[in-house]
């Protein structure tokens, strides 16, 4: 006969390590030795939990006793008329964790380490063998060793306590039995104190995992904190909770794990602090309440293992589509398997992935028969098996890959789509909002960036108040309001920039006129787009656009802020950058949405398309990519330029009407220095489109410089001048064409008789006036001022300007400037009324004698009114005395 037994007053330790020992030894017999604890002995009574077959002590005969089994004791006198049978004939197995005494028993089999409970070491011999255990039979181990150890807050307390106990807790130990179970008293002010805590628990998700952050303050010290932690960790039955508590001048932390993904060690070590995995503490010193709970919220972002790996999301065997097969036979394979992408494979390797969407788009734009090569992702990331969780959803949601291969040893052994990854969203989410019932009147605070302050930091109150307007006009129609685009971009670059363009997900246009009852405004619709503009009086103006409430077909079941219609708008955009939007209805203001990965472009300062068919779809967008490129400093990304490329190869310019092509133009050198762009440009073979002659040379480079300086010359010097600051840049660029060529250029860019006549007259006269002028100097001639003044005064300002910065004469430059600074505004001081007055007549003598007036001023013969009065009487007298 085999019996397990302990010490007599048996506790919960002795209890629960008896019935652990029952599972090493399931032939054994449970016998108590003696008397039990009364708390043990109430369990026995009141616990429906498990039933236990306990053989009492006088229905045993001891000498039938092979081995005793001794639990939670060695000592002799502790183990009641069991030691009457110690002695060689008995084979003695012990588990024990008390430290060694004088009367110890020895075993053939001795298990003793100081650990906080006994339960302890059978738990870890139960896991390592791995035997099964039931939830209730876990229970009943977790409360022996929450009793022996204090709910683990005992300094006896040992990593292998936790991992016993975070075993159990695997294995299905119910904490709040335990909590029930195990009662601590507690002081009026721990009371008060845990009544904070409670308060203030506030639940965040850190990648996919559940953590309570608690915190209160007191202005003296209370002991115990720990426990109250505990308290509070058990009534909500919480994996993961961290407990602040400002004390005189310290934060104290305290944390507590039950889970593997949240080590509470590492993070008190962060603090300066230190523990077990599953409980930790530390003392911090210099730290505000809010700043210790804001760097711990970072840290447990940092630091929070992700639950699950690319194996357990991805499927298998894989679908694949070899780079040069035609694309309908890659959407016949997406529509035979229901897949949404495919890995496009080149031999052996994975050199690509496309996408459902972007097959069907190019089947729609003509292309079924173009290798799949061409539009196919090239810059897609692959994971290996064990890359975690975070890191795909990273990718798929914050990237935009829809499709993530799984490489093991570079072979591809599966594939994770966008609908897999949604799968396991949609399941944390169900688990969360069962987690929220139990922690119903805290706050709950997802992972939503919120840009609230940035737009009181940086936004005029009047564009704050518009757009809160915008938010209230929003909720009474039951629309969500967004603010979208450029300015959002510009905002988060802290880039002024106050053009607002807002998506109304419903009706844009019932919204304009709603928002026109309110506010001081005229508003413009087209019924056809759905979109208005709001004009305000002093001049400003709002675009906004509508967002149909449509169905997002799968994947569907986004994370509750993501509403379809808004996703699909911006999904419609140019650039990741261009694709942000925030909310502007009051419960949401500021929450800003970032489907497709543009924080993370803003931050790495790249420019990167949404999808590979964006420059088919519009390829105006080659030219809006330099120029952001150019403006923001950024780069365009890898692919992304390959799609240029492409596009461009594919001859995309002969799908754009002149008209648009003249457009982006014009604001490649509007912008403040187009010399960049305009390289880029010629390295994306784009200025053959213009006309094929047309090259962007050294010559060329030297002559924008020069420009430039002269615009910012002339800038400076003239601020309220106004001209077309383009158009001189496009002088530039077609300076070495002949004219011919630039008439071909002009037809090119589809410009009307007037425009091009400007071009190419402009262009001319810049030529012939430079000769001109070149012939004085070269001559040795000065000309007169008012000669200077007649020369230059025929040009427009912008041929002006060009010329200034085409020739490389010093005295050509001195004459232009000369001509702006002194020439342009002069005029005679005289009027027609006074020469009127001096009895000359109405009609164009007045003018002649204007002029004559003003030719005299030029050339410095007249300075006051006098000089002009003397000056037109002897010019008076001299046509008299010629008459
Ligand atoms: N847009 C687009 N594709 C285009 C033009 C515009 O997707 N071919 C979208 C982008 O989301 C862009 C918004 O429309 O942000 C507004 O366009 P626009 O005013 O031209 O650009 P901004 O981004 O505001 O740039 P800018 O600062 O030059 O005005």
């Amino acid at each position: 006969m085999e019996v397990i037994t302990t010490h007599t007053t048996a506790d919960f330790d002795s209890l629960a390590s008896m019935l652990a020992a029952k599972k090493l030894y399931p032939d054994a017999l449970l016998v108590f030795p003696g008397s039990q604890e009364r708390s043990l002995r109430d369990f026995f009574i009141h616990s429906t939990l498990y039933a236990f077959e306990v053989e009492r002590i006088k229905n045993i005969n001891l000498r039938d006793v092979e081995r005793l089994i001794l639990v939670d004791t060695r000592q002799q006198s502790r183990i009641g008329k069991f030691a009457e049978i110690v002695g060689p004939d008995v084979d003695i197995h012990i588990y024990d964790h008390h430290l060694p005494s004088s009367e110890d028993i020895h075993g053939s089999l001795e298990v003793i380490s100081e650990v906080g409970a006994t339960v302890t070491l059978l738990v870890n011999i139960i896991r390592e063998r791995g035997v099964e255990i039931t939830p209730d039979e876990a229970t009943v181990m977790m409360l022996g060793l929450y009793e022996d150890t204090g709910n683990l807050s005992f300094s006896s307390v040992t990593e292998e306590d936790f991992k016993a106990a975070g075993y159990l807790l695997r294995k299905g130990a119910d904490l709040n039995v335990i909590s029930n179970m195990i009662t601590r008293e507690l002081t009026a002010e721990q009371v008060f104190l845990l009544n904070d805590l409670i308060q203030s628990a506030t639940r965040y998700h850190i990648h996919g995992i559940e953590v309570v952050i608690a915190q209160a303050s007191a202005d003296h010290y209370i002991g115990d904190i720990a426990v109250l932690a505990h308290k509070l960790k058990d009534m909500e039955n919480l994996d993961v909770l961290f407990v602040l508590v400002l004390m005189e001048d310290r934060v104290h932390l305290i944390g507590r794990s039950r889970i593997d993904e949240v080590n509470a060690a590492e993070i008190a070590a962060e603090f300066g602090g230190g523990g077990h995995p599953t409980a930790s503490s530390a003392t911090i010193r210099g730290m505000t309440l809010l700043v210790a709970h804001d760097r711990l919220v970072k840290l447990l972002q940092e630091m929070v293992r992700p639950r699950r790996t690319a194996r357990d999301l991805m499927v298998y065997p894989v679908k694949v589509i070899s780079a040069d097969c035609p694309i309908e036979e890659a959407g016949e394979i997406l529509t035979r398997y229901n897949l949404t992408g495919l890995p496009v494979v080149q031999g052996e390797k994975v050199a690509g992935v496309i996408s459902k969407q972007i097959v069907e788009r190019a089947i729609h734009h003509g292309l079924k028969t173009s290798p799949v090569k061409e539009y196919m992702s090239t810059e897609f990331a692959t994971v290996g098996p064990e890359t975690p969780f975070s890191r795909i959803q990273e990718l798929m949601i914050g990237q935009n890959q829809r499709l993530v291969p799984v490489l093991e040893s570079d072979h591809l052994v599966g594939t994770i789509s966008l609908g897999n990854l949604m799968g396991v969203l949609q399941e944390d989410m169900m688990r969360s909002v069962k987690g929220a019932a139990a922690l119903e009147s805290q706050p709950l605070y997802a992972r939503k960036k919120m840009i609230s302050k940035l737009i009181q930091e940086r936004l005029p109150d009047r564009i704050q108040s518009l757009l809160m307007e915008f938010g209230k006009v929003g909720d009474e129609l039951g629309f969500s309001v967004h603010a979208v685009g450029g300015f959002v971009r510009d905002l988060l670059m802290r880039v002024e920039n106050f053009d607002v363009d807002i998506v109304v997900e419903g009706d844009g246009i019932q919204f304009a006129e709603e928002f026109e009852k309110r506010v001081p405004c005229r508003i413009r619709t087209h019924r056809k787009f759905g979109t208005a503009i709001i004009l305000f009086p002093d001049g400003s103006k709002v675009d906004v656009a509508t967002a149909r409430l449509e169905v997002y077909d799968s994947p569907a079941a986004l994370p509750t802020v993501e509403s379809g219609s808004i996703k699909m708008d911006l999904y419609r955009r140019d650039f990741t950058i261009n694709a942000l939007a925030f909310q502007l209805n009051p419960r949401g203001f500021g929450e800003l949405t970032d489907f497709f990965g543009g924080i993370k472009d803003i931050k790495e300062r790249v420019i990167r398309v949404l999808h590979n068919l964006s420059f088919v779809e519009d390829p105006t967008r080659v030219f809006r990519a330099i120029r952001f490129e150019q403006r923001l400093g950024f780069q365009i990304a890898k692919h992304t330029q390959n799609l240029m490329r492409n596009a461009v190869k594919m001859g995309f310019a002969a799908r754009l009407s002149g008209g648009r092509v003249l457009a982006e133009l014009i604001l490649i050198l509007q912008e403040d220095d187009p010399v960049s762009a305009v390289k880029r440009m010629r390295d994306f073979d784009l200025l053959r489109f213009l006309h094929p002659n047309l090259k962007f040379t050294e010559e060329t480079e030297a002559l924008f410089e020069r420009i430039h300086h002269v615009l910012s010359w002339f800038d400076y010097l003239f601020l309220e001048e106004e001209y077309e600051r383009w158009l001189i840049y496009f002088y530039g660029l077609i300076d070495l064409l002949k004219e011919e060529e630039v008439a071909e250029v002009c037809q090119r860019l589809s410009m009307n008789e007037k425009e091009k006549t400007r071009i190419i007259e402009g262009k001319k006269q810049a030529e012939q006036i430079l000769l001109q002028v070149f012939a004085w100097i070269s001559s040795d001639y000065t000309p007169k001022r008012s000669e200077i003044y007649t020369v230059l005064g025929a040009l427009s300002t912008e041929t002006k300007l060009f010329m200034m910065a085409k020739t490389t004469q010093m005295a050509t430059r001195r004459y232009i400037s000369l001509y702006f600074t002194q020439l342009k505004d002069a005029k005679p001081l005289l009027k027609g009324a006074d020469l009127i007055r001096l009895g000359i007549q109405p009609g164009p003598a007045i003018k002649r004698n204007l002029a004559n007036l003003l030719k005299a001023r030029l050339d410095e013969q007249l300075m006051t009114r006098e000089d002009e009065m003397a000056f037109l009487v002897r010019s008076l007298e001299m046509s008299n005395g010629r008459t």
